[in-house]
């Protein structure tokens, strides 16, 4: 090995110890964060070669595998059902596909699950920083229902509710309501999983969406007539969820009515000094990824991996650079950051890949660093036990060895630019934080990985800002 690969594992070594320190200390700092919109049950299967094989030569298999490439991105039979876990497989990539017919929902239940999950991004984070950080979080749920209530750990988590015309906060399980099960069952596979001829290239996840309410963001009206209220009480708000909009709905309302309802609660955000992060998860609908990233403007804050970047240069930039992004050019990944923040003056934003992570900000700060530090203990941590319970397991993420590869592109930037320290490079009006991030040999599951990552690095920078 290089001495200077040795020298760096020792030096990312300490940073790591001292940004674990630095950002559990802080935590407790922070007041309040609230968690929109969609949260729901995911239902997680770990898939069994033999059991897939079966239930595929039970229906029409060569259907079946005809769908492998030429997706519908839909489900309205077992074979689009298989077809899609199947694509997911051989590309190795994840995919979510929303149910429409009945008749599949009732034998994805039948199938059943191994592990129940509180899912969604609002979901997953409350748990982890109500549940983990003991942060108090206010979430919103769509629905209610006891099985998604039990899912959510003990800690200070909220849901909003009215008594006698006050606002109250609550535990989701103190106000269990007999509403609809929000269900997203979860195909997890592991690296090299092969099912007849088609094998993963690397480890991910098929979601067969069975929930009629996040698919149209459905707000509920404790949001909807009292945001002032809730957002009051906090410093912090991640929004999520919205990535599922349509064009157009069968009633005649579109994706503009919805983001019209988003737009008036950034705004009290806004006037309340409420520092907010969206999360970019994948849009496939064009319009509606434009119309998000014009609303960027409004939030402090976004968070995005390759895929989504990509699919943001689409729009704000062109297809080359588009191209070279999705690919991982480090140098297009740079440059399609500072055109993402020119394009919407947007003062933080937070790319992860797996390997590494960067930050460009209009503010500068070793806090930056250490709180991409902790998002990637915390991430190695999700990926080795699936689902985090304590700080304690975070800190054990430490033994995770620093992913090597990335030190190489490191390399690349010291070449590149000329101040670059420890991961800190100054480019006189912004500040670009570059971090090698820990990679868990054979993770548990991947699902929530990429939540895990922003909110803790989010929430953990504004924390340490005092
Ligand atoms: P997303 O692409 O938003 O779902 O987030 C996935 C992220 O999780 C990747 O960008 C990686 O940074 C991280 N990740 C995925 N697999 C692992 C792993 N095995 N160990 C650590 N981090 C991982
Ligand atoms: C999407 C899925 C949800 C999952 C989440 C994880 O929102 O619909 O099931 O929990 O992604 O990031």
């Amino acid at each position: 090995m290089k001495e200077s690969f040795k020298e760096k594992i020792r030096l990312w070594k300490d940073l790591y110890i001292r940004a674990f320190e630095n950002a559990t200390s802080a935590l407790p700092r922070v007041r309040g964060v609230l968690l929109a919109y969609n949260t729901n049950i995911d239902a997680i299967r770990y898939l069994d070669k033999e059991d897939l094989e079966r239930r595929i030569e039970q229906i029409d298999k060569e259907k079946v595998f005809s769908l492998i490439d030429s997706p519908p991105e839909r489900i309205t039979s077992l074979e689009e059902l298989f077809g899609g876990i199947l694509r997911s497989i051989k590309l190795g990539k994840a995919m979510e596909w929303f149910v429409e017919s009945e008749e599949v929902r009732e034998y994805l239940k039948e199938w059943g699950w191994d592990e129940l999950r509180i899912g969604g991004q609002a979901g997953i984070m409350a748990n982890l920083l109500g549940g983990v950080y003991r942060i108090p979080t206010i979430v919103h749920v769509p629905q209610n229902p006891k099985l998604q209530a039990d899912l959510f750990v003990d800690g200070p988590i909220f849901v909003p509710i009215f008594e006698n015309n006050e606002l109250k906060l609550v535990h989701p399980k103190e106000a269990v309501m007999t509403e609809e099960e929000l269900i997203h069952y979860i195909y997890e596979f592991p690296r090299g999983f092969q099912v007849f001829d088609v094998q993963a290239p690397r480890e991910n996840r098929f979601i067969a969406n069975a929930d009629d309410y996040n698919a149209r963001v459905y707000m509920r009206k404790e949001f909807r007539e009292y945001f002032k209220g809730i957002a009051e009480k906090v410093d912090l708000a991640v929004i999520s969820g919205l990535q599922v909009l349509k064009e157009y709905y069968p009633d005649g309302t579109t994706y503009k009515d919805v983001l019209e309802k988003v737009e008036s609660q950034l705004n009290i955000l806004n006037r309340l000094n409420v520092k907010s992060h969206f999360e970019f998860a994948y849009t496939a609908n064009e319009k509606v990824r434009e119309a998000l990233i014009g609303m960027l403007p409004k939030f402090t804050s976004v968070g995005l991996n390759e895929v989504e970047l990509s699919s943001v240069v689409q729009i704000i930039g062109d297809e080359s650079l588009a191209k070279e992004v999705l690919e991982g050019n480090v140098f297009s990944v740079i440059d399609a950051m500072n055109l993402l923040m020119d394009e919407t003056g947007i003062e933080r934003i937070h790319f992860h890949t797996y390997g590494y992570y960067i930050e460009l900000t209009q503010y500068r700060g070793e806090r930056i660093r250490d709180a991409l530090l902790f998002a990637a203990l915390a991430a190695a941590a999700k990926a080795m036990y699936g689902n985090l319970e304590n700080l304690s397991q975070v800190r054990n993420a430490l033994s995770v060895p620093t992913n090597e590869r990335a030190f190489i592109i490191e390399e690349e930037l010291e070449k590149e630019f000329a101040e670059v320290e420890n991961g800190i490079i100054d480019m006189t009006d912004r500040q670009l934080t570059f971090i090698p991030t820990k990679i868990v040999a054979s993770p548990k599951s991947t699902v929530g990985i990429g939540d895990t990552i922003s909110s803790s690095a989010f929430v953990s920078e504004f924390a340490m800002r005092g």
